[in-house]
């Protein structure tokens, strides 16, 4: 179970890798591996083999008490449970509080270092890279810091970062640094003012890289923030802040999103804004994810939750920089939610394990989007059944197994009895065709579904004998022909294939150029609607004739645009949560509409720091949200929320949504 420390940065930039650290964290790893007793594999596989697997790491923010005893041995927790997970579950470990200024050096040059060892102990035991968690924040940083001059806070600066990165660089496990945290102010494209910048001017930032370099030439040097994940006037700050840096030559190497988020809330960005300061040459990560729900947290929003965090975990695989994903905390009875934070200590909630440390649907849903199987193998699938059988393909399709399925193995033995069974071909979805027949041949047909936990049973078999060979295959169809196209559906005719025809397969690609067909329906007309379409979006469809000796040739393509659905303004209803420098806004959107765009007027000097679940386009007051794709089409009776957060002058107006009324 136990794998060596990821460290290989996807995307590596100046961090230089540590040739020494890997060696010894494979030693440590062999030597656990080699005394550990044999136990049987629990059923299912733990998130940091599924986050193995993705190349990406997996990370809890430890409390050092649960974990520790806040002893620098740690032989021993306050929570055994918690303990437990922390070794089993994860490869990487950033300390929630005792690495911070307050904890390592709570009174100027008395240095508590036995919590912080404890963890490193920990994790060196059990293969875990360690995220130092932090070196100069405005937060959790002594009185006699901040009332220091500018000379003596840069003294002060570099004494404090030299004795704490230092006290760690020759540890193979610690890895990486959260050199400079929350640099920025919120909402308003500034620089945080703070006592370090207040005192020392913007070099501040600059320094304490330049002096955790010099600490610790090999460590990954990061700056670390919050409601960044969208882009937005905070991240915009970030992103010319990095870009500054790296002008002037300082050795930082990447940044933290720290991704306190609340559900149904995940900036629809978040993927897009982490390439962009990836394409600065930068790693990126997720530092301290959590997902926090309104109390009390029901079913239905643990599985949004669930499906939210799949969305921010993809986010993370889609960017090839993305080194990982630290959740903050284990479980929701130890997090720092509801108290030490937002929601008015409403909302908690918000990771993957309860305060009972069971797993919440978030917690396999993480493990899924990692890669991960759900430790059960899926269940039997149905008999193969036979669509339109030819001389040259039997078409197979079958019902869906239970559980999560990788693919399906379509296996066939040749001959009425045979049980010679040989794999022919996979398919991710319950379906497959059979292009290797011979006519007048009986071949009998089982198929199994496959995830990481293993297979599943055969599936009864079938016997399919193919017809007679020799016969003609239909003629070419001519072109499919669109109709009245709407924003919904794009109804087709072609003429007839000369010959028998059986049927017709009408196959589509999506885009104007595309090639990559997929058979949507069959006709055994020259006819067929496509209600599968979404608004403004090119199709190519083809279509070809089968009968019993095989397939005709394809017909001509013919490319259709589908028509922009309902672009007016609509009914829709609207609602705020305001406070005085700021507010969230909640529009809901009703069906039936196909597609929609809603004007909005911006209170002046308003800042959007946030949206979700639309684009919003437009500059100063004057703004539009429009659907995103998931949410455009709604069918009466369905509707949708999107929403934003944005900052106002103290008291200013709040934005008037045209058309939309108040509930
Ligand atoms: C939090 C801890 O979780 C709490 O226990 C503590 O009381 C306050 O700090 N951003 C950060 C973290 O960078 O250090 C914060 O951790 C959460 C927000």
């Amino acid at each position: 179970m136990l794998e060596p420390v990821q460290k290989a940065p996807a995307k590596p930039f100046r961090w230089r890798p540590r040739p020494r650290a890997i060696a010894l964290g494979l030693a440590a790893v062999m030597a656990g591996a080699l005394s550990a007793v044999v136990i049987a594999a629990p059923a299912q596989a733990a998130l940091r083999d599924a986050a193995v697997t993705a190349n990406r790491f997996i990370g809890y923010a430890a409390n050092a008490s649960l974990l520790c005893n806040n002893s620098a041995t740690c032989t021993s927790g306050s929570n055994a449970t918690y303990r437990n997970l922390a070794a089993t579950e994860f490869n990487q470990v950033t300390p929630e509080n005792v690495m911070k200024w307050e904890t390592i050096e709570g009174s100027d040059d008395n240095y508590n270092f036995a919590p912080a060892d404890g963890i490193v102990a920990f994790a060196a035991a059990n293969g875990q890279q360690v995220h130092g968690h932090t070196l100069v924040w405005h937060s959790q940083t002594p009185g006699y810091v901040q009332g220091l001059s500018a000379t003596a806070m840069r003294a002060e600066m570099q004494e404090h970062i030299n004795a704490l990165v230092g006290r760690y660089a020759n540890n193979p496990a610690v890895v990486s640094w959260d050199v400079v945290n929350e640099a920025i102010a919120d909402g308003n494209g500034q620089l945080r003012s703070s006592f370090w910048l207040n005192t020392m001017g913007e070099s501040y930032i600059a320094d304490a890289f330049r002096f955790a370099d010099a600490a610790d030439p090999n460590a990954q040097l990061c700056i670390n923030d919050y409601s960044i994940e969208g882009m937005n006037a905070k991240s915009n700050r970030l992103f010319t802040l990095v870009q500054s840096l790296l002008q002037q030559n300082v050795p930082i190497d990447c940044v933290g999103f720290q991704s306190h988020l609340v559900i149904n809330q995940i900036p629809s960005d978040f993927q897009a804004n982490m390439q962009r300061f990836a394409n600065l040459g930068l790693n990126v990560r997720i530092t301290e994810l959590d997902i926090r729900i309104p109390l009390p947290a029901d079913t239905q929003e643990l599985q949004v939750q669930a499906n939210n965090y799949t969305t921010v975990v993809n986010a993370c695989r889609a960017v090839s920089a993305c080194q990982g994903i630290t959740t903050w905390g284990i479980d929701d009875g130890s997090s720092w939610l509801p108290n030490s934070c937002c929601g008015g200590g409403n909302e908690a909630a918000a990771l993957l394990w309860n305060a009972s440390f069971q797993q919440k649907p978030a917690y396999s849903a993480v493990n899924t989007a990692l890669g991960g199987g759900t430790g059960q193998v899926p269940g039997t699938p149905g008999a193969p059944t036979p669509g339109t059988v030819t001389a040259t393909s039997v078409p197979l399709t079958w019902t869906a197994s239970s559980g999560t399925v990788t693919n399906y193995q379509i296996e066939r033995a040749t001959g009425a009895t045979s049980t010679t069974f040989t794999q022919i071909g996979t398919s991710t979805t319950p379906s497959f065709t059979d292009n290797t027949v011979a006519a007048s041949t009986t071949y009998r047909y089982r198929v199994r579904a496959t995830n990481s936990a293993g297979n599943s049973p055969y599936s009864a078999i079938t016997n399919v004998t193919t017809p007679q060979g020799g016969g003609q295959v239909p003629g070419t169809p001519g072109a499919p022909t669109p109709g009245t196209v709407t924003a919904t559906s794009v109804p087709l005719s072609w003429t007839a294939s000369s010959g028998t025809v059986t049927n017709y397969q009408i196959e589509r690609a999506t885009g104007a150029t595309s090639t990559t067909f997929t058979q949507i329906g069959t006709s055994t007309t020259t006819s067929f609607t496509d209600n599968t379409v979404a608004a403004s979006t090119t199709y190519r469809y083809r279509v070809r004739a089968t009968n019993s000796a095989g397939n005709s040739p394809y017909s001509a393509i013919t490319n259709v645009t589908t028509p922009p659905g309902d672009t007016g303004g609509g009914t829709c209803t609207f609602r705020f949560d305001q406070w005085d420098v700021g507010y969230v806004a909640y529009v809901t959107v009703n069906g039936p509409r196909s597609g929609w765009s809603i004007p909005f007027t911006l209170g002046a000097n308003n800042t959007i720091v946030n949206s979700w679940n639309a684009t919003i386009s437009g500059t100063g007051t004057s703004r539009t949200a429009t659907n995103v794709s998931y949410n455009g089409n709604l069918a009466a009776g369905q509707s949708t929320q999107w929403g934003f957060q944005a900052s106002r002058p103290a008291g200013g107006a709040l934005p008037t949504f045209t058309g939309c009324t108040a509930q």
